[in-house]
Protein backbone atom coordinates (compact mmCIF):
# COMPACT_ATOMS: atom_id res chain seq x y z
CA UNK A 1 0.00 0.00 0.00
CA UNK A 2 1.59 3.45 -0.96
CA UNK A 3 2.29 6.03 1.68
CA UNK A 4 0.55 9.46 1.11
CA UNK A 5 3.46 10.96 -0.56
CA UNK A 6 2.39 14.85 0.42
CA UNK A 7 4.90 14.94 3.35
CA UNK A 8 7.25 11.48 3.17
CA UNK A 9 10.50 12.58 2.37
CA UNK A 10 12.19 11.52 -0.63
CA UNK A 11 15.79 11.75 -0.09
CA UNK A 12 15.99 11.63 4.04
CA UNK A 13 15.79 8.15 6.00
CA UNK A 14 11.96 7.60 7.65
CA UNK A 15 10.62 4.25 7.90
CA UNK A 16 8.34 2.43 5.63
CA UNK A 17 5.50 2.77 8.36
CA UNK A 18 5.00 4.08 11.78
CA UNK A 19 6.79 5.08 14.20
CA UNK A 20 10.66 6.79 14.01
CA UNK A 21 12.68 8.70 17.06
CA UNK A 22 16.78 8.39 17.41
CA UNK A 23 19.13 7.19 15.08
CA UNK A 24 20.61 4.16 16.46
CA UNK A 25 24.10 2.49 16.14
CA UNK A 26 25.15 4.52 12.86
CA UNK A 27 28.71 2.30 11.49
CA UNK A 28 30.18 1.43 8.31
CA UNK A 29 30.71 -2.63 8.11
CA UNK A 30 31.15 -4.81 5.18
CA UNK A 31 30.92 -2.52 2.71
CA UNK A 32 27.87 -1.00 3.90
CA UNK A 33 26.66 1.88 6.14
CA UNK A 34 24.12 0.88 8.33
CA UNK A 35 21.51 2.93 9.85
CA UNK A 36 19.72 1.63 13.13
CA UNK A 37 16.48 3.78 14.25
CA UNK A 38 14.31 3.46 17.63
CA UNK A 39 11.32 2.16 15.37
CA UNK A 40 7.31 1.62 16.91
CA UNK A 41 6.38 -0.58 13.28
CA UNK A 42 2.60 -1.23 14.35
CA UNK A 43 1.48 2.43 14.44
CA UNK A 44 2.66 5.90 14.38
CA UNK A 45 2.89 6.82 18.21
CA UNK A 46 6.13 5.76 20.24
CA UNK A 47 5.59 2.56 21.58
CA UNK A 48 7.30 -0.62 22.83
CA UNK A 49 10.68 0.28 20.66
CA UNK A 50 12.07 -1.80 18.22
CA UNK A 51 15.36 -1.20 16.26
CA UNK A 52 14.58 -0.13 12.64
CA UNK A 53 17.14 -0.75 10.03
CA UNK A 54 18.13 0.31 6.89
CA UNK A 55 21.75 0.25 4.80
CA UNK A 56 22.95 2.67 2.04
CA UNK A 57 26.12 2.94 0.00
CA UNK A 58 26.30 6.58 0.14
CA UNK A 59 24.60 7.81 3.36
CA UNK A 60 21.67 9.30 0.68
CA UNK A 61 19.88 6.88 -0.96
CA UNK A 62 18.61 3.56 1.46
CA UNK A 63 17.76 0.22 1.22
CA UNK A 64 14.95 -0.70 3.71
CA UNK A 65 16.17 -4.36 6.30
CA UNK A 66 14.14 -6.33 8.88
CA UNK A 67 13.92 -5.14 11.58
CA UNK A 68 16.90 -5.95 13.99
CA UNK A 69 16.28 -5.68 17.37
CA UNK A 70 12.22 -6.55 18.63
CA UNK A 71 11.28 -6.08 22.79
CA UNK A 72 11.82 -9.74 23.53
CA UNK A 73 12.83 -9.99 26.83
CA UNK A 74 13.67 -10.73 29.50
CA UNK A 75 15.98 -7.58 29.98
CA UNK A 76 14.42 -5.84 27.17
CA UNK A 77 10.54 -6.86 27.30
CA UNK A 78 9.29 -3.21 27.18
CA UNK A 79 11.79 -1.59 24.61
CA UNK A 80 14.69 -2.20 23.03
CA UNK A 81 15.64 1.42 23.67
CA UNK A 82 19.21 3.87 21.84
CA UNK A 83 22.44 2.25 21.43
CA UNK A 84 25.32 1.91 19.41
CA UNK A 85 27.12 -0.49 16.74
CA UNK A 86 30.55 -1.45 16.45
CA UNK A 87 32.63 -3.73 13.96
CA UNK A 88 34.10 -6.41 16.42
CA UNK A 89 36.20 -8.90 13.91
CA UNK A 90 33.91 -10.37 11.47
CA UNK A 91 30.73 -8.84 13.46
CA UNK A 92 28.94 -6.41 13.88
CA UNK A 93 27.77 -6.03 17.61
CA UNK A 94 24.70 -3.90 18.74
CA UNK A 95 25.14 -2.23 22.16
CA UNK A 96 21.48 -0.84 23.37
CA UNK A 97 19.59 -0.15 26.59
CA UNK A 98 16.98 -2.96 27.46
CA UNK A 99 14.26 -1.30 29.12
CA UNK A 100 11.59 -2.79 31.40
CA UNK A 101 8.89 -2.14 33.86
CA UNK A 102 8.40 -4.16 37.32
CA UNK A 103 5.20 -4.92 37.92
CA UNK A 104 2.31 -3.35 35.86
CA UNK A 105 2.71 0.72 37.20
CA UNK A 106 5.20 2.43 34.49
CA UNK A 107 6.51 5.11 36.90
CA UNK A 108 9.97 6.04 37.76
CA UNK A 109 10.54 3.64 40.45
CA UNK A 110 9.32 1.00 38.53
CA UNK A 111 11.48 1.18 35.64
CA UNK A 112 14.35 -0.57 35.39
CA UNK A 113 17.29 -0.08 32.28
CA UNK A 114 20.26 -1.91 31.91
CA UNK A 115 22.39 -2.56 28.78
CA UNK A 116 22.52 -5.55 26.35
CA UNK A 117 24.60 -6.84 23.55
CA UNK A 118 23.55 -8.30 20.95
CA UNK A 119 25.56 -9.20 17.51
CA UNK A 120 25.46 -10.51 13.40
CA UNK A 121 27.45 -11.60 11.11
CA UNK A 122 25.91 -10.87 7.93
CA UNK A 123 24.50 -7.47 9.42
CA UNK A 124 20.96 -8.17 8.97
CA UNK A 125 19.85 -11.13 11.41
CA UNK A 126 21.09 -10.28 15.02
CA UNK A 127 21.31 -12.64 17.98
CA UNK A 128 20.82 -11.29 21.80
CA UNK A 129 23.10 -11.71 24.12
CA UNK A 130 20.62 -10.09 27.28
CA UNK A 131 22.22 -7.95 29.64
CA UNK A 132 25.92 -7.05 29.93
CA UNK A 133 25.84 -4.26 32.85
CA UNK A 134 23.39 -3.88 35.02
CA UNK A 135 21.81 -0.97 36.79
CA UNK A 136 24.12 0.87 39.51
CA UNK A 137 22.03 0.87 42.93
CA UNK A 138 19.90 4.04 42.82
CA UNK A 139 19.37 4.67 39.58
CA UNK A 140 16.11 4.17 37.39
CA UNK A 141 16.99 6.54 34.33
CA UNK A 142 20.54 4.45 32.52
CA UNK A 143 20.43 4.11 29.14
CA UNK A 144 21.75 5.08 25.55
CA UNK A 145 25.68 3.53 25.76
CA UNK A 146 27.89 4.57 23.24
CA UNK A 147 31.09 2.28 22.81
CA UNK A 148 34.46 2.86 20.78
CA UNK A 149 37.75 1.20 20.54
CA UNK A 150 40.67 3.04 22.00
CA UNK A 151 44.19 1.05 22.39
CA UNK A 152 43.29 -1.98 23.63
CA UNK A 153 40.28 -1.73 24.78
CA UNK A 154 36.11 -1.19 24.25
CA UNK A 155 35.36 2.08 26.33
CA UNK A 156 31.39 2.66 26.74
CA UNK A 157 29.71 5.79 27.75
CA UNK A 158 26.14 5.72 29.20
CA UNK A 159 23.80 8.55 30.07
CA UNK A 160 21.99 8.54 33.06
CA UNK A 161 19.63 11.02 35.61
CA UNK A 162 20.77 11.04 39.52
CA UNK A 163 18.36 12.54 41.45
CA UNK A 164 17.66 15.88 39.29
CA UNK A 165 21.46 16.33 37.98
CA UNK A 166 22.37 14.59 34.05
CA UNK A 167 25.29 12.75 34.05
CA UNK A 168 27.61 10.31 31.82
CA UNK A 169 28.72 7.45 33.18
CA UNK A 170 32.21 5.51 31.80
CA UNK A 171 32.47 1.79 31.33
CA UNK A 172 35.48 -0.35 30.06
CA UNK A 173 35.54 -4.18 28.75
CA UNK A 174 38.14 -6.13 26.76
CA UNK A 175 35.55 -8.12 25.20
CA UNK A 176 32.25 -6.36 25.20
CA UNK A 177 30.76 -8.69 27.60
CA UNK A 178 32.27 -8.03 30.79
CA UNK A 179 32.39 -4.00 32.28
CA UNK A 180 34.00 -2.35 34.42
CA UNK A 181 32.55 0.44 36.00
CA UNK A 182 35.08 3.51 35.68
CA UNK A 183 32.73 5.93 37.64
CA UNK A 184 31.61 9.49 36.26
CA UNK A 185 32.53 10.40 33.26
CA UNK A 186 30.48 14.08 33.05
CA UNK A 187 27.64 15.62 35.10
CA UNK A 188 25.55 18.44 34.95
CA UNK A 189 26.38 21.70 36.82
CA UNK A 190 23.46 23.81 38.17
CA UNK A 191 21.18 24.46 35.14
CA UNK A 192 22.64 21.85 32.43
CA UNK A 193 19.52 19.60 32.38
CA UNK A 194 18.03 16.67 34.83
CA UNK A 195 19.05 14.30 32.46
CA UNK A 196 21.80 13.45 29.89
CA UNK A 197 20.01 11.16 26.99
CA UNK A 198 22.57 9.92 23.98
CA UNK A 199 26.06 10.97 24.91
CA UNK A 200 28.89 10.55 22.33
CA UNK A 201 32.20 10.97 22.33
CA UNK A 202 34.72 11.57 20.08
CA UNK A 203 37.97 13.26 18.77
CA UNK A 204 38.08 16.49 16.31
CA UNK A 205 40.98 17.73 15.62
CA UNK A 206 43.12 18.13 18.66
CA UNK A 207 39.91 17.97 20.87
CA UNK A 208 37.42 15.40 22.67
CA UNK A 209 33.60 16.23 21.90
CA UNK A 210 31.19 14.81 24.07
CA UNK A 211 27.64 15.20 22.30
CA UNK A 212 24.98 14.73 24.19
CA UNK A 213 21.24 15.56 24.36
CA UNK A 214 20.07 17.15 27.68
CA UNK A 215 16.67 17.48 28.89
CA UNK A 216 15.38 20.06 31.16
CA UNK A 217 17.52 22.91 30.17
CA UNK A 218 15.83 26.39 30.77
CA UNK A 219 15.40 28.54 27.78
CA UNK A 220 17.13 31.50 27.77
CA UNK A 221 16.87 34.95 25.38
CA UNK A 222 17.64 33.09 22.06
CA UNK A 223 18.91 29.84 23.62
CA UNK A 224 17.45 26.16 24.46
CA UNK A 225 14.17 27.15 22.75
CA UNK A 226 13.00 23.50 22.11
CA UNK A 227 11.64 21.06 25.20
CA UNK A 228 15.01 19.17 24.91
CA UNK A 229 18.52 20.50 23.46
CA UNK A 230 21.38 18.80 21.45
CA UNK A 231 25.00 19.89 21.62
CA UNK A 232 28.54 19.39 23.13
CA UNK A 233 31.07 20.17 25.77
CA UNK A 234 34.14 20.45 24.12
CA UNK A 235 37.92 19.58 25.96
CA UNK A 236 40.34 16.74 26.92
CA UNK A 237 40.41 12.98 27.70
CA UNK A 238 42.87 10.64 29.26
CA UNK A 239 41.51 7.32 28.62
CA UNK A 240 39.98 5.80 31.69
CA UNK A 241 39.79 9.05 33.48
CA UNK A 242 36.92 11.26 33.74
CA UNK A 243 36.30 14.10 30.87
CA UNK A 244 38.30 17.51 31.39
CA UNK A 245 36.03 20.71 29.97
CA UNK A 246 35.33 24.30 30.77
CA UNK A 247 31.58 23.87 31.48
CA UNK A 248 30.17 25.58 28.07
CA UNK A 249 27.39 23.89 26.54
CA UNK A 250 27.11 24.93 22.79
CA UNK A 251 24.18 23.97 20.78
CA UNK A 252 24.67 21.78 17.81
CA UNK A 253 21.32 23.03 15.50
CA UNK A 254 19.47 25.96 15.98
CA UNK A 255 15.99 24.91 14.58
CA UNK A 256 12.85 23.70 16.10
CA UNK A 257 13.48 19.65 15.25
CA UNK A 258 16.50 18.23 15.74
CA UNK A 259 17.05 15.54 18.73
CA UNK A 260 19.36 12.36 19.76
CA UNK A 261 21.98 12.91 17.46
CA UNK A 262 24.78 10.29 16.96
CA UNK A 263 28.03 10.36 15.39
CA UNK A 264 30.32 7.51 13.49
CA UNK A 265 33.57 7.60 11.35
CA UNK A 266 33.88 7.05 7.63
CA UNK A 267 36.26 4.68 6.03
CA UNK A 268 37.91 7.96 4.75
CA UNK A 269 37.72 9.22 8.61
CA UNK A 270 35.27 12.11 8.35
CA UNK A 271 33.26 12.33 11.74
CA UNK A 272 29.41 12.13 10.42
CA UNK A 273 26.07 13.70 12.79
CA UNK A 274 23.14 12.30 12.16
CA UNK A 275 19.92 13.42 14.25
CA UNK A 276 16.23 12.83 14.90
CA UNK A 277 14.18 15.63 12.73
CA UNK A 278 11.31 15.92 14.98
CA UNK A 279 10.98 16.86 18.86
CA UNK A 280 9.39 15.02 21.50
CA UNK A 281 5.78 16.61 22.48
CA UNK A 282 5.85 18.57 19.24
CA UNK A 283 2.61 17.60 17.14
CA UNK A 284 3.48 15.63 14.43
CA UNK A 285 1.12 15.90 11.33
CA UNK A 286 2.09 13.05 9.37
CA UNK A 287 1.05 10.50 12.03
CA UNK A 288 -2.08 10.88 10.15
CA UNK A 289 -0.53 9.36 7.43
CA UNK A 290 0.75 6.49 9.61
CA UNK A 291 4.25 7.40 9.82
CA UNK A 292 6.28 9.61 12.32
CA UNK A 293 10.02 10.95 12.07
CA UNK A 294 12.54 10.88 9.72
CA UNK A 295 16.32 11.11 10.12
CA UNK A 296 18.52 14.39 9.28
CA UNK A 297 21.19 14.14 6.96
CA UNK A 298 24.49 13.03 6.90
CA UNK A 299 26.81 15.95 8.18
CA UNK A 300 30.21 16.17 8.66
CA UNK A 301 31.41 17.46 11.48
CA UNK A 302 35.20 19.86 11.57
CA UNK A 303 36.77 22.05 14.14
CA UNK A 304 37.31 25.86 13.52
CA UNK A 305 40.31 28.14 14.47
CA UNK A 306 38.28 28.85 17.59
CA UNK A 307 37.61 25.66 18.91
CA UNK A 308 33.74 25.75 17.64
CA UNK A 309 32.01 22.95 15.45
CA UNK A 310 31.20 23.25 12.27
CA UNK A 311 29.16 21.14 10.79
CA UNK A 312 27.80 20.95 6.96
CA UNK A 313 26.13 18.48 4.40
CA UNK A 314 28.08 15.46 3.68
CA UNK A 315 30.00 15.65 0.46
CA UNK A 316 27.78 12.77 -0.36
CA UNK A 317 24.72 15.22 -0.44
CA UNK A 318 25.53 16.81 -3.56
CA UNK A 319 25.23 13.31 -5.34
CA UNK A 320 21.51 14.02 -5.03
CA UNK A 321 21.72 17.13 -7.29
CA UNK A 322 20.06 17.16 -10.67
CA UNK A 323 19.51 20.38 -12.66
CA UNK A 324 20.53 23.77 -11.61
CA UNK A 325 18.18 26.17 -12.16
CA UNK A 326 19.44 29.71 -11.68
CA UNK A 327 16.58 32.27 -9.94
CA UNK A 328 16.04 35.39 -11.99
CA UNK A 329 17.09 37.97 -9.59
CA UNK A 330 19.88 39.28 -8.74
CA UNK A 331 18.83 42.85 -6.61
CA UNK A 332 15.53 43.02 -4.72
CA UNK A 333 13.87 46.78 -4.34
CA UNK A 334 11.01 46.37 -2.03
CA UNK A 335 9.42 43.18 -4.12
CA UNK A 336 8.90 39.58 -3.94
CA UNK A 337 9.50 36.76 -7.36
CA UNK A 338 8.80 33.39 -7.61
CA UNK A 339 11.81 31.04 -8.20
CA UNK A 340 9.78 27.70 -9.06
CA UNK A 341 6.46 26.92 -8.09
CA UNK A 342 6.26 23.37 -6.79
CA UNK A 343 9.88 22.74 -4.96
CA UNK A 344 9.42 19.21 -3.13
CA UNK A 345 13.03 18.17 -2.96
CA UNK A 346 15.45 20.69 -3.57
CA UNK A 347 18.68 22.39 -2.73
CA UNK A 348 18.59 26.41 -2.79
CA UNK A 349 21.67 28.40 -3.35
CA UNK A 350 22.09 31.98 -2.10
CA UNK A 351 24.60 34.06 -1.27
CA UNK A 352 23.34 37.49 0.14
CA UNK A 353 25.73 40.51 0.08
CA UNK A 354 24.44 41.92 3.82
CA UNK A 355 26.56 45.41 3.19
CA UNK A 356 25.08 46.34 0.32
CA UNK A 357 21.50 44.93 1.60
CA UNK A 358 19.05 47.85 3.32
CA UNK A 359 15.79 45.76 3.47
CA UNK A 360 13.91 45.04 6.99
CA UNK A 361 13.83 41.63 6.20
CA UNK A 362 15.06 39.58 3.16
CA UNK A 363 15.11 36.25 1.90
CA UNK A 364 12.99 32.90 0.68
CA UNK A 365 9.38 32.04 1.21
CA UNK A 366 8.11 28.64 0.85
CA UNK A 367 4.18 29.28 0.16
CA UNK A 368 3.05 31.35 3.27
CA UNK A 369 4.38 28.62 6.14
CA UNK A 370 7.65 29.04 5.65
CA UNK A 371 10.37 32.08 5.55
CA UNK A 372 13.93 31.65 6.06
CA UNK A 373 15.03 35.65 6.14
CA UNK A 374 17.65 38.32 7.67
CA UNK A 375 16.46 40.87 10.44
CA UNK A 376 18.10 43.76 9.52
CA UNK A 377 17.10 45.32 12.58
CA UNK A 378 17.72 42.25 15.13
CA UNK A 379 21.08 41.36 13.36
CA UNK A 380 19.64 37.77 12.76
CA UNK A 381 19.45 35.03 10.57
CA UNK A 382 15.86 33.53 11.49
CA UNK A 383 13.49 30.68 10.49
CA UNK A 384 9.76 31.30 10.73
CA UNK A 385 7.58 28.30 10.33
CA UNK A 386 3.46 29.26 10.16
CA UNK A 387 1.31 26.18 9.93
CA UNK A 388 -1.72 27.23 12.42
CA UNK A 389 -3.76 24.53 11.07
CA UNK A 390 -1.26 21.90 12.82
CA UNK A 391 -0.26 24.31 15.83
CA UNK A 392 3.20 24.70 14.56
CA UNK A 393 4.23 28.12 14.66
CA UNK A 394 7.44 30.43 15.56
CA UNK A 395 10.64 31.26 15.07
CA UNK A 396 14.14 30.36 15.63
CA UNK A 397 17.05 32.11 14.74
CA UNK A 398 20.80 32.69 15.06
CA UNK A 399 22.63 36.31 14.97
CA UNK A 400 24.44 36.97 11.53
CA UNK A 401 28.09 36.45 10.50
CA UNK A 402 30.37 39.06 10.95
CA UNK A 403 31.84 38.95 7.69
CA UNK A 404 29.79 40.56 4.81
CA UNK A 405 28.65 37.51 3.04
CA UNK A 406 25.84 34.99 4.28
CA UNK A 407 25.46 31.88 2.28
CA UNK A 408 23.07 29.52 2.69
CA UNK A 409 22.52 25.73 1.51
CA UNK A 410 18.69 25.22 2.47
CA UNK A 411 17.60 21.69 2.13
CA UNK A 412 13.57 20.93 1.35
CA UNK A 413 12.24 17.57 1.23
CA UNK A 414 8.89 17.66 1.70
CA UNK A 415 8.34 18.50 5.25
CA UNK A 416 11.68 19.08 6.34
CA UNK A 417 14.04 22.07 5.90
CA UNK A 418 18.00 22.32 7.05
CA UNK A 419 19.37 25.22 6.48
CA UNK A 420 23.59 25.36 6.63
CA UNK A 421 24.87 28.96 6.89
CA UNK A 422 28.36 29.92 5.46
CA UNK A 423 30.20 26.18 4.80
CA UNK A 424 29.03 24.92 8.46
CA UNK A 425 28.91 27.55 10.81
CA UNK A 426 25.39 26.62 11.99
CA UNK A 427 22.23 24.76 10.92
CA UNK A 428 18.99 25.12 11.53
CA UNK A 429 16.85 22.22 11.22
CA UNK A 430 13.01 22.12 11.29
CA UNK A 431 9.87 20.16 10.01
CA UNK A 432 7.83 21.81 8.15
CA UNK A 433 3.68 20.90 6.72
CA UNK A 434 3.20 22.77 3.68
CA UNK A 435 -0.15 21.81 1.79
CA UNK A 436 0.63 21.17 -2.38
CA UNK A 437 -0.62 24.34 -3.37
CA UNK A 438 2.63 25.83 -0.70
CA UNK A 439 5.21 24.60 -2.38
CA UNK A 440 6.42 27.60 -4.50
CA UNK A 441 9.73 29.32 -3.45
CA UNK A 442 10.31 32.99 -3.84
CA UNK A 443 12.43 35.75 -2.84
CA UNK A 444 11.43 38.80 -1.31
CA UNK A 445 13.10 42.30 0.19
CA UNK A 446 10.17 44.32 2.41
CA UNK A 447 11.23 48.27 2.96
CA UNK A 448 14.57 48.24 0.94
CA UNK A 449 17.05 46.31 -0.89
CA UNK A 450 18.39 43.09 -0.89
CA UNK A 451 21.40 42.41 -2.99
CA UNK A 452 22.10 38.36 -3.78
CA UNK A 453 25.80 37.65 -5.52
CA UNK A 454 24.92 34.09 -6.04
CA UNK A 455 20.62 32.42 -6.24
CA UNK A 456 19.55 29.43 -7.89
CA UNK A 457 18.47 25.91 -7.08
CA UNK A 458 19.06 21.98 -7.64
CA UNK A 459 16.26 19.62 -8.38
CA UNK A 460 17.27 16.61 -5.75
CA UNK A 461 16.67 13.33 -7.70
CA UNK A 462 16.11 10.10 -6.67
C1 LIG B 1 15.95 9.99 23.23
C2 LIG B 1 15.36 8.79 23.97
C3 LIG B 1 16.48 7.93 24.53
C4 LIG B 1 15.82 6.59 24.62
C5 LIG B 1 14.92 6.58 23.41
C6 LIG B 1 13.64 5.83 23.61
O1 LIG B 1 15.08 10.57 22.32
O2 LIG B 1 14.49 9.24 24.99
O3 LIG B 1 17.00 8.39 25.76
O4 LIG B 1 16.75 5.54 24.59
O5 LIG B 1 14.63 7.93 23.10
O6 LIG B 1 12.93 5.68 22.42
Amino acid sequence: SAINPRWYPRYHLAARAGWMNDPNGLVWFDGWYHAFYQHHPYSPQWGPMHWGHARSKDLVHWEHLPVALAPEGPADKDGCFSGSAVVDGDTLALIYTGHKFHGSADTDDNLYQVQCLASSCDGIHFERHGMVIDTPPGLHHFRDPKVWREGEFWYMVVGSRVENTGQVRLYRSTDLREWHDKGIFAEADEGMGFMWECPDFFTLGDKRVLMFSPQGMAAEGYHHRNLFQSGYLLGEWQPGQPFTHNGEFIELDHGHDFYAPQSFLTPDNRRIVIGWLAMWESPMPEQQDGWAGMLSLPRELSLDDNHRVKMKPADEVTALRGSYYPAPVRDLNNQKVLVTANAEAVEVQLAWDLSASTAEQFGMALGDGLRIYVDNQAQRLVVERSYPKYSLEGTRSIPLPANSLLSLRIFIDRSSVEVFVNDGDACLSSRIYPQPDQRDISLFANHGIASLQDAGYWSLDK
